[in-house]
């Protein structure tokens, strides 16, 4: 029943960060944001409160600008998220967050000088795992996992490590992942029983997230 999503309070992430290395440069991924703001859209629609922590994209969207909160890197996109982890009801990660962030963000342009330089690299805070470790009883988060090899081991360390209710895998093939407007997903939840889907459309594939939202309060009955 879509209605057991009205009013509940739920925080997204989505998009990229940038991880400066002085004003001008920044290192990234390719997150467009399609999927977490096709989330967003999604349980909007169904009348839940969702709040939007998003890194810089530069897609359109039909999501309310005023419940957007704009970050730019990973300690950015943290604190954004931070007042939200005591009142949330659904946290859904679906950020590509860098992991690392280099150790120095220099103020000046880094100039260019005759031989090879070398970055040194700070660990970033994990938004979603500092969540799983504090989340209440009644609070339930959804992951994402992007992985090239041993993609079943590594999503199903993820769901545990993180404390995950449920965790969305999907591939950076063609169609699917980043940037494209499909993707192919499989969910897995705490039991570890999976389900695999066809690709689809983000928008199709934000509502089959949503019904295994659902089924998480509602195991037997989704409208
Ligand atoms: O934006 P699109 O172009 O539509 O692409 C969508 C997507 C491919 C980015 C998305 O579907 C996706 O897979 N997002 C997660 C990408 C990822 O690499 O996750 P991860 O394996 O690094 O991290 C696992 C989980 O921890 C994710 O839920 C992530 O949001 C979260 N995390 C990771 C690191 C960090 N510092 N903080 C986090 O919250």
């Amino acid at each position: 029943m879509k209605s057991l999503l009205q009013n509940k309070k739920i925080l997204i992430t989505a998009g990229p960060t940038r991880e400066y290395l002085d004003p001008v440069r920044f290192i990234s991924n390719e997150s467009s944001g399609k999927m977490g703001y096709a989330i967003a859209e999604a349980l909007h629609q169904f009348g839940a409160d969702v709040y939007l922590v998003s890194g810089p994209v530069t897609i359109s969207y039909s999501f309310p600008e005023e419940k957007i909160i704009h970050a730019k890197s990973a300690k950015q996109m943290y604190d954004a998220c931070l007042p939200f982890f005591d009142t949330l009801d659904i946290a859904v990660f679906c950020a590509a967050v860098a992991d690392y962030t280099p150790k120095t963000n220099y103020n000046q342009k880094i100039k260019k000088i005759e031989n090879e330089i070398a970055i040194e690299f700070v660990k970033n805070i994990d938004i979603a795992f500092e969540f799983g470790k504090i989340k209440k009883q009644h609070q339930k988060s959804v992951g994402f996992a992007l992985e090239t090899n041993n993609v079943l081991d590594n999503t199903k360390a993820k769901l545990k490590k993180k404390n995950f209710d449920l965790i969305v895998s999907n591939s950076p093939n063609k169609d699917e992942g980043f940037g494209y407007d499909t993707n192919k997903i499989c969910i897995i939840d705490q039991k570890l029983s999976l389900k695999s889907f066809q690709l689809k459309s983000k928008q199709e594939v934000a509502q089959d997230i949503v019904n295994a939202i659902i089924e998480m309060y509602n195991p037997v009955e989704i409208a």
